[in-house]
């Protein structure tokens, strides 16, 4: 069933924006029936907990992160009451989950860019491969001087500013290495602090209002030909192996 149906059935209040249900079906739907652990940062009356339950099905569990507790626990929903900008927070969350946890990040809570950005550097470790991080409600990146604190076009505090640096990280071997040229050491590359944390990256994409990070390994970067002939030999300046990209100090 798609998602907006079970939206139409839900019994607990929901506020979203309608375009989202689009992308929850297409970024979601391979965990429908898997039983996926999610963790959602702002759960409010727990509208959206019953829809994940209800749309993934028996077995979803929902940790739940809120700084008001406006909802009461239930079987599929665990609530933890804590700033989504604090870090100290989250160090206590990766202590107790560790890392590669959950299925799913889904961030609906103050929608305050720093606060944004705190939650995506301290629980993309917690997500596994193979899992989606969804940030909705990504449009208060262009509110300059109302609401919510740095945003505005191209400002440098702005969330989708900060996701827009992922663009590289997916891309960072080829700061080292250009294709029929060979190593190109000396251009800037990615800080180690981003790959770090962002290494497993696998894609960023950018929605009205809405960013979704998809986790996982880096993919193998080979040149293939369907004539065999001309396909050039790895290890070539045509055809890099791995340990090519690899910057040599
Ligand atoms: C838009 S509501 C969430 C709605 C819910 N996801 C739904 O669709 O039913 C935003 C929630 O974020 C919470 N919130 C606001 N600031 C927060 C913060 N700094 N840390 C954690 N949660 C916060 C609010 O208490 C509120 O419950």
């Amino acid at each position: 069933m798609r998602i907006a149906e079970v939206f139409e059935r839900l019994d607990r209040p929901c506020d979203k924006i309608e375009h989202y249900f689009d992308l929850y079906d297409q970024w979601f739907h391979k965990f429908v029936g898997q039983g996926p652990k999610i963790l959602e940062v702002g759960v409010q009356f727990g509208g959206s907990a019953k829809l994940w339950r209800d749309y993934f099905g028996p077995g979803t569990l929902v940790t739940g992160v809120d700084v008001n507790p406006q909802c009461e626990p239930c079987d599929y929903l665990e609530l933890i009451v804590m700033d989504q900008g604090s870090e100290e927070s989250w160090n206590n969350l990766r202590d107790r989950f560790g890392v590669s946890y959950f299925d799913i990040v889904i961030e609906d809570g103050s929608h305050e860019n720093r606060d944004q950005i705190v939650t995506l550097n301290e629980s993309f470790a917690m997500l596994k491969d193979g899992g989606i991080y969804f940030c909705e409600d990504v449009h208060t990146s262009y509110y300059n001087g109302v609401r919510v604190e740095g945003g505005g076009l191209e400002s440098k505090d702005s969330f989708v500013e900060y996701a827009k640096k992922l663009a590289d990280v997916v891309n960072e071997r080829h700061t080292k290495f250009a294709l029929g040229v060979g190593p190109t050491p000396a251009g800037p590359h990615v800080s180690q602090d981003l790959l770090d944390r962002f290494g497993h990256v696998r894609g960023v994409h950018f929605y009205d209002s809405v960013v979704v990070l998809e986790k996982d390994s880096p993919p193998i970067f080979r040149r293939v030909n369907s004539d065999k002939q001309r396909q050039p030999p790895v290890g070539t300046k045509g055809n890099p192996s791995p340990q090519d990209f690899v910057l040599k100090t």
